[in-house]
């Protein structure tokens, strides 16, 4: 493979249509020459949550003007590219399928290699592209649809420490925000809300914290809320503005705690050296408090920690280019007969996890 590497990545996994251009060299940080995301919030607003159908639609629709704007941003042509790296899974499959017929087009029609990326892998490679942390290091990984630490030891070696066994915290903040009157998508408007709020008002449970090892359960939690919210309403007929506010704390801090709890039991399990960092991806890393925690438990246990950007944390397509860059170095490009897969875990050694993905995978 030449350096410097271009790379096009595609990534319509879930519901955002993304394309990215990442140059990769051999020494040096990498680059993100653009980063073109349109989202779908407004299609499923109506809905409460993604519609895969309309999702899938709304890919295939969006894909190629993506993809125009990605490499007109970037100031390149399609022929500058040395790959073509889609999200092959895991995700809701009309979407992911959409992702991978329009990267196949382009590949037959060019000759360009094309590289099926893992999304999951495009999360966990995340801090490399971002700050070049240095194999090995601690994963959380905690999106809408996943929640699991991982070692991450090459990019495409991953060890699987524990995870949800249910729902993930994406999911549950997406779900406590439709409980309780908030708007989608429940994370940041719960974050908001929690603000105004008393995480002491109600004492919601931490599930499985007194089980060994970092497995976590989430819907426990979801039906505690539940059920307060429920009380709440019986007793004086629906919710005030506090009541919103105090019970999005309240499970906020919740989430907050069993993460923390968790992350110092990774931190055991995972080989004691000079310099370990952990690091966080996902949708649900953008939120502060938890970022905060994970921090403090980092330094407790003397480890670096590395939060990606934002934008970088929650999905798109420079993370399938960077890991696609990063892949072309132990495997090579797939051809014609890469299929979209809805489920992929990255680590295919262990156990799968009890009702994982069973919502639609997403990432
Ligand atoms: O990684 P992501 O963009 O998509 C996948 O799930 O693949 O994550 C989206 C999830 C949603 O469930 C959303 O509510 C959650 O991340 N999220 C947050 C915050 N921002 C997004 N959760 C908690 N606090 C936030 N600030
Ligand atoms: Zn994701």
């Amino acid at each position: 493979m030449p350096s410097p590497r271009l790379i096009l990545g595609l990534e319509s996994s879930c519901d955002d249509t993304a394309a990215a251009v990442v140059r990769v060299t051999e020494d040096g940080p990498a680059e993100i020459l653009s980063n073109v995301i349109a989202g779908q919030t407004e299609l499923h607003a109506a809905f409460g949550g993604v519609v895969p159908e309309i999702a899938a639609r709304a890919h295939a629709e969006k894909l190629d003007i993506c993809v125009k704007q990605a490499l007109t941003q970037a100031e390149m042509a399609l022929s500058d590219m040395n790959a073509i790296a889609v999200t092959a899974g895991p995700g809701l499959i009309g979407g992911v399928v959409s992702g991978v017929m329009c990267a196949k087009g382009l590949s037959a029609a060019t000759g360009i290699p094309l590289y099926g990326v893992n999304h999951l892998a495009g999360h966990a490679l995340t801090p490399r592209l971002t700050d070049g942390v240095p194999y090995p290091y601690l994963m959380l990984l905690v999106s809408g649809g996943h929640c699991q630490f991982l070692m991450v030891q090459g990019p495409d070696d991953f060890i699987r420490l524990g995870g949800t066994m249910d729902d993930a915290p994406g999911e549950a903040f997406d779900k406590i925000a439709r409980l309780i009157g908030l708007s989608q998508p429940g994370g940041p408007a719960i974050e908001t809300a929690a603000l105004s709020g008393d995480p002491e008002r109600f004492k919601f449970p931490r599930p499985l914290l007194d089980r060994p090892g970092c497995d976590m359960s989430f819907s426990g939690l979801k039906t505690a809320v539940l059920r307060t919210r429920d009380a709440l309403i019986a007793a004086s007929g629906g919710l005030t503005r506090q009541d919103q506010f105090d019970l999005a704390a309240s499970f906020q801090v919740a989430v907050v705690d069993v993460l923390a709890f968790k992350t110092a039991r990774a931190f055991a399990l995972y080989p004691k050296g000079a310099d370990r960092t952990l690091c966080v991806a996902g949708g649900v890393a953008a939120n502060k408090a938890i970022r905060a925690a994970l921090e403090t438990i980092s330094n407790q246990n003397e480890a670096a920690f590395v939060a990606p950007p934002l934008a970088l944390c929650t999905d798109n397509a420079a993370m399938i280019a960077y890991a696609a860059a990063e892949q072309m170095d132990v495997r090579g490009p797939d051809d014609m007969t890469l299929s979209a897969r809805p489920r992929w875990p990255l680590d295919s050694t262990a156990q799968p996890m009890l009702g994982s993905g069973k919502k639609g995978a997403k990432a």
